[in-house]
């Protein structure tokens, strides 16, 4: 196996984008990565996308963005797996540049969500889950995450202050990234006090719906000099999978697929949890959020809130978790995501991340799920 690179990051902001469409949202990702990674010549594209065929009425997007892209020629393919294309599509463009198949890639992440109402975007996201146990018996994902959210409350003596401290402190980070959907600060009293989605689920426990593109050029380790003064090393990649239906789960209070993703991804890398400076993981609901920092190791079960409550997830803090705002403020369109969570962690370590830098970032690790963790990619990196 070679080692991997990213040499070329590429975003757009999120948001509604009422203006673009899929193709040139894709677009500009694209050349924003290729022109940071100083034009190398691609072999492969991977694109990250849960859903265009119901968003957009658009199927076939691999070939139709590669061709709008520029790239037409070169393989190009479509991966979906539901909230976790984009992180799948990251992990199959690292899988073929590691393996010598492709020497250059770019991996890209787009959703369009907007070009459909709040209550068909519900349906849509609802596709995620299982269709015969779930969302026959009209429980949509936010559903899934109130239960749980009640639950974890109920087992460790919680309340929901904690997790509005931590939309908070998205918020607080969005507010210095040009790049988010929400980059305005809230108050706590505003986020305890947001209308209830979902009971104990207020809005600011939720990310939003919106439109962005992400991508990235991955290299060979030994090629990545001749492009960049800065490249960011994979060192770790894990993929976990877990029981689809929820209800046949053993414990609904853990993600076993963040747990074997990260196991996967700390053995690789020769790391451990506490050597991580900065994270961007899978905050769609605050809960998830939670689930999130255990599952990864970074606290004892239960304990996030703890964390969150004494300050440590900030940009100073001693795990800076989201300093792009998170899927709750950056924005959470949604085969994107991994390749945002990505992007963000390789302009931490390269320094280059603004207001919002994580001073002496070093190492970084991102996570991306499906569903309610019925898969899970963690990727580490360092600079
Ligand atoms: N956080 C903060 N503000 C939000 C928000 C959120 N999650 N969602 C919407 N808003 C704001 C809008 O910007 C708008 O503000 P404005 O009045 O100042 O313009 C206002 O709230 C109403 O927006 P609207 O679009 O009518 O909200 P909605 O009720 O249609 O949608 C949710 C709210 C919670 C249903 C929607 O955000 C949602 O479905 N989120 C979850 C998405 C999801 O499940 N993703 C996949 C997870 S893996």
């Amino acid at each position: 196996m070679r080692e991997v690179a990213v040499i070329g990051v590429g975003l757009t902001k999120v948001g509604h984008l009422f203006s673009e469409s899929l193709r040139s949202l894709f677009s500009r990702a694209i050349r924003g990565a290729l022109e940071d990674a100083g034009n190398p010549k691609i072999e492969a594209l991977y694109v990250g996308n849960m859903s265009a065929g119901q968003f957009n009425n658009q199927e076939n997007i691999a070939a139709l963005l590669s061709d709008f892209a520029g790239l037409n020629g070169i393989p190009a393919t479509r991966i979906e797996e539901g909230c976790g294309s984009g992180a799948a599509a990251i992990y199959n463009g690292y899988k073929a540049v590691a393996s010598g198949v492709h020497d250059f890639v770019v991996v890209g992440g787009v959703e369009k969500m907007m070009d459909t109402t709040a209550n068909d975007a519900t349906s849509i996201i609802s596709t995620v889950t299982d269709q015969e146990y779930e969302a026959f018996l009209g429980l949509s994902l936010v559903g899934i995450n109130a239960m749980v959210m009640r639950l974890y409350m109920n087992t460790f003596n919680v309340d929901r202050e904690p997790f509005a401290k931590f939309s908070v402190q998205m918020h607080e980070n969005a507010s210095k990234n040009p790049y988010a959907q929400f980059p305005f600060k809230i108050s706590l009293d505003k986020a305890m006090n947001s209308n209830p989605v979902a009971d104990p689920i207020h809005l600011m426990d939720c990310a939003p719906l919106g439109d962005g593109a992400a991508a990235l050029v991955l290299c060979p380790k030994e090629y990545a000099k001749d492009f960049t003064s800065k490249p960011v090393e994979i060192i770790g990649a894990g993929h976990g999978m877990d029981n689809f239906i929820f209800h046949t789960r053993d414990d609904f209070l853990s993600l076993k697929a963040i747990r074997d993703a990260a196991r996967e991804a700390y053995r690789m890398a020769g790391i451990t949890p506490d050597e991580v400076d900065v994270v961007e993981l899978h905050d769609a609901f605050s809960i998830t959020a939670f689930l999130s920092i255990e599952d990864l190791g970074f606290v004892e079960k239960g304990a996030a809130g703890q964390l969150v409550d004494e300050g440590l997830i900030g940009l100073d803090g001693t795990l800076s978790v989201n300093p792009s705002g998170g899927l709750k403020a950056r924005g959470h369109p949604i085969g994107a995501t991994g390749v945002y969570q990505m992007a963000e962690i390789v302009l931490q370590l390269r320094g280059e991340a603004g207001a919002r830098q994580v001073p002496g970032a070093e190492i970084g690790l991102t996570n991306n799920i499906s569903g309610f963790g019925a898969s899970s990619y963690v990727h580490i990196l360092r600079v």
